[in-house]
C-alpha cells in the first residue's frame, strides 16, 4: 500500500485532482491513500507566519524551519516510517523508472512555496526530486505528478489488463505504438490498413515496428 501526506499551504488546491478520475478510483478501491496537512496550521504567532526575509539580504521570503518541522513531526508523531520527498528544481530529475521503483510505505511531500526554503530543511528531507530544467511557484504540481505516476502503475488502478500489457514495455520517453479510434477516415487522414485487416500477425508486427523501440 502507498500513502501520500502533501504538506501544502493551498490544500484547496491540490484536493481536486486527488478526488478525480484514476487518483479517486486508487483512493476507492483502497489502492492508495492520500492525506493533506494545511501548513498553515503550524504557523507562528496570530498571524500564522510561515516564512521570513533572508539573513544576509535579498529578495523575497523564505520558508522557516520551525512549522515546516512542526508540520512533518506530527505525521511522523502518527508514522516513525514515513519518508520525506521535497520537490525542488534542483533535485534528482524525476522519470518513468523512479516512479515504477518507488517502493511502498508512506510519503510526506513538503510543497514549499514563495521564493524558497531555509536550508536546515534539508536536513528532515530523504529526497530531493526535480520535474524538469525549470521553475514553478511551488511544490503542489510537481506533487501530484510524482504521485499520478507512482499511482497509476498500481495493479488495479488502470483499465483492463490492456493497459498493463502496454505499461510494462513503456518506458518514458516513446510510450506506446500510434492507436486509432472511429473514424476509419477522418477528413482524409485514414487509419493504417493493417489495423483494419483483422491480421493479428500482421497487427502485431506493425505496432512493434511503430512502438518508438526499434
Ligand atoms: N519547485 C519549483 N520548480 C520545481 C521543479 N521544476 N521541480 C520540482 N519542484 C519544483
Amino acid at each position: 500500500m502507498i500513502k501520500f501526506t502533501i504538506i501544502t499551504l493551498f490544500p484547496e488546491a491540490v484536493e481536486p485532482y486527488l478526488k478525480t478520475s484514476m487518483m479517486w478510483k486508487a483512493t476507492e478501491k483502497g489502492l492508495a491513500e492520500f492525506e493533506l496537512v494545511n501548513l498553515r496550521d503550524f504557523g507562528l504567532g496570530p498571524h500564522k507566519s510561515v516564512d521570513d526575509t533572508p539573513y544576509g539580504g535579498g529578495d523575497g521570503m523564505l520558508l522557516r524551519c520551525e512549522p515546516v518541522f512542526a508540520a512533518i513531526e506530527s505525521v511522523k508523531a502518527r508514522d516513525s516510517e514515513a519518508k520525506v520527498i521535497l520537490p525542488t528544481p534542483v533535485g534528482e530529475i524525476w522519470n518513468q523508472e523512479k516512479a515504477r521503483e518507488l517502493p511502498e510505505g508512506h510519503y510526506i511531500i513538503l510543497c514549499p512555496h514563495y521564493e524558497g526554503y531555509d536550508e536546515r530543511i534539508l536536513s528532515i528531507v530523504d529526497y530531493k526530486i526535480s520535474l524538469g530544467k525549470y521553475v514553478l511557484t511551488g511544490g503542489e504540481l510537481p506533487a501530484l505528478i510524482i504521485i499520478d505516476s507512482v499511482v497509476r502503475l498500481i495493479p488495479g488502478v488502470l483499465g483492463g489488463e490492456k493497459s498493463t500489457e502496454i505499461e510494462s514495455f513503456s518506458d518514458g520517453d516513446n510510450l506506446e505504438y500510434p492507436q486509432y479510434t472511429r473514424p476509419e477516415d477522418f477528413r482524409g487522414m485514414k487509419v493504417p490498413e493493417v489495423l483494419l485487416s483483422g491480421n493479428h500477425g500482421e497487427i502485431a508486427k506493425w505496432r512493434e515496428e511503430h512502438s518508438g523501440r526499434a
